[in-house]
């Protein structure tokens, strides 16, 4: 079933023209980096009313900060696994246009992938929250916590909390990618959060084939996607270029 599945998806991404990939925390996994929602999830761990919105970060910088420091450390050891790299490998075949990402950890580029949208930020940098100046991460003290910036102002990893506006450059182009794809790979996603869960909703208004590869059945399974291939990224996505480089021969 799955073989069949694979074989279908190397066809369709062949021959689509223009295809993006919506991504989710799902994908990082197998790189070390837990997702948020399920058993594992950080969301069991940390309210997400207490932890995650930008009100909360206001009200108890030092308190958000452990939640803070402990994804740090999950994502600065983190290494790309073989689903990143079966991405960036499908834009190098010239079959990947757009990867839009709701992760934070900077693994799709450091993978290869070059078109990346980063719909939630990125905690490679960090920034100020009143004067929004960007901070080099080693130059910022994680030890005297809240780090302050030198107007005063609260620092805090580019990525955003519950509450705070997606980067308008990102929503603009992964909402004109979503219109004009003709194939949409959404992989490690849930697809709960708006407006990224809203993507590949759009992507199938406007006519484009919706592809899941997830171990588990979403929102979108059944409704939006026409297929699911049920399993992990970094075992999936590898056997998928695999194909494709086999029919390419
Ligand atoms: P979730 O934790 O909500 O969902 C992760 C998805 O990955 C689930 O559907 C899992 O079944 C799936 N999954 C687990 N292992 C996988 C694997 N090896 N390969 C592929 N899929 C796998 O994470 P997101 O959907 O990314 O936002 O969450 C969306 C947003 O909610 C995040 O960006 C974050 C969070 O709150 C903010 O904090 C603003």
């Amino acid at each position: 079933m799955l073989e069949e599945q694979v074989k279908q998806l190397g066809e369709l991404l062949m021959f689509s023209g223009r295809t993006m990939a919506l991504t989710g925390a799902g994908i990082s996994l197998d790189s070390g980096i837990p997702t948020f929602r399920g058993v594992q999830g950080l969301w069991e761990k940390y309210d997400i009313m207490e932890y995650a919105t930008i009100e909360a970060f206001r009200r108890d910088p030092v308190k958000v900060w452990g939640m803070l420091l402990e994804m740090d450390q999950a994502m600065m050891g983190a290494k790309p696994n073989p689903g990143h790299t079966a991405l960036a490998e499908l834009e190098r075949m010239g079959l990947l246009h757009m990867i839009v990402t709701q992760n934070v950890d900077n693994l799709h580029q450091e993978a290869g992938s070059r078109e990346v949208v980063e719909f939630h930020g990125n905690v490679r940098q960090f920034r100020c929250l009143e004067c929004r100046q960007i901070h080099e991460r080693a130059k910022v003290d994680l030890v005297n916590l809240p780090p302050r910036c030198h107007c005063g102002g609260l620092v805090k990893p580019d990525a955003i909390f519950f509450g705070e506006a997606i980067p308008w450059a990102a929503s603009v182009k992964a909402f004109e990618m979503a219109q004009q794809c003709r194939v949409i790979l959404v992989v490690g996603t849930s697809a709960v959060v708006a407006p990224a869960s809203e993507i590949p909703v759009m992507a199938k208004q406007a006519g484009a084939t919706v592809v899941e590869i997830n171990p588990e059945e979403t929102v979108l399974t059944g409704r939006v996607s026409d297929t699911l291939l049920k399993g992990s990224a970094a075992t999936i996505l590898p056997v998928v270029v695999e194909y494709i480089k086999s029919r390419r021969q």
